[in-house]
């Protein structure tokens, strides 16, 4: 098969395809290389994709973002979120929740806080499940986020935990609460953020 100067829509025009068709389900190139990829410093995410769900990536969503993940999160699903926080950003949330609605229990709540309450510049991570919060995680080495400013995060799943770097350093851990995995299918993003970009591998 030689190669063809069409680019399917998997492939996104990133590289050169040789599947010779516009049809993504047709297409047999690996998925792209990140633009910003993790290394090694950034405490071992992985730069390939992982089977199950498939990549896929969304532009410029409207807020908030509401977005499946498709086959849920496993082992080795990473998720990039590259954002902007408004101008006069005071806090934004990521949540990775079982099901879309209100009340769906949340396995990972990333809450950026720049101005919330007593809380300055605080990324509290916690889950709600069955209606109520549990333990708050707020150590942080770091608080990567200015308003105004950009990010990209990554969020892993491992076995036993979520890795979360941002601006391709490892910032924080936080051990799975809610089992299966797979049932965590749905992403939600809401506060002073606006999303250029999210890609799910
Ligand atoms: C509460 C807040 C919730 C959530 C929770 C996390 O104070 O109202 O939105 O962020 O903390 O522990």
């Amino acid at each position: 098969m030689s190669k063809t100067s069409k680019k399917c829509r998997r492939c996104k025009g990133l590289h050169e395809c040789v599947c010779q068709t516009v049809d993504a389900s047709q297409c047999t190139m690996p998925p792209p290389t990140p633009p910003a990829g993790p290394n090694d410093s950034s405490g071992g995410y992985p730069t390939t994709g992982y089977p199950g769900g498939g990549p896929y990536r969304i532009y410029d969503p409207p807020m908030p973002v509401i977005a499946p993940i498709s086959g849920g999160i496993f082992p080795g699903k990473m998720i990039f979120i590259s954002g902007v926080l408004n101008p006069n950003a005071a806090r934004f949330t990521i949540n990775f929740m079982c099901g879309p609605y209100d009340g769906s229990d949340i396995a990972l709540h990333c809450d950026v806080r720049l101005r919330f309450g007593s809380d300055v510049n605080v990324f509290v991570r916690n889950s709600l499940l069955g209606g109520g919060w549990g333990g708050e995680e707020r150590p942080c080495p770091y608080f990567p986020f200015v308003p105004n400013g950009s990010f990209d995060m990554i969020i892993l799943a491992e076995k036993d935990k979520f890795k979360i770097a941002v601006n391709n350093q490892h910032l924080v851990e936080y051990g799975h609460r809610l089992q299966p995995l797979k049932k965590i299918d749905t992403m939600k993003i809401m506060g002073d953020v606006r999303i250029n970009q999210i890609r799910f591998q």
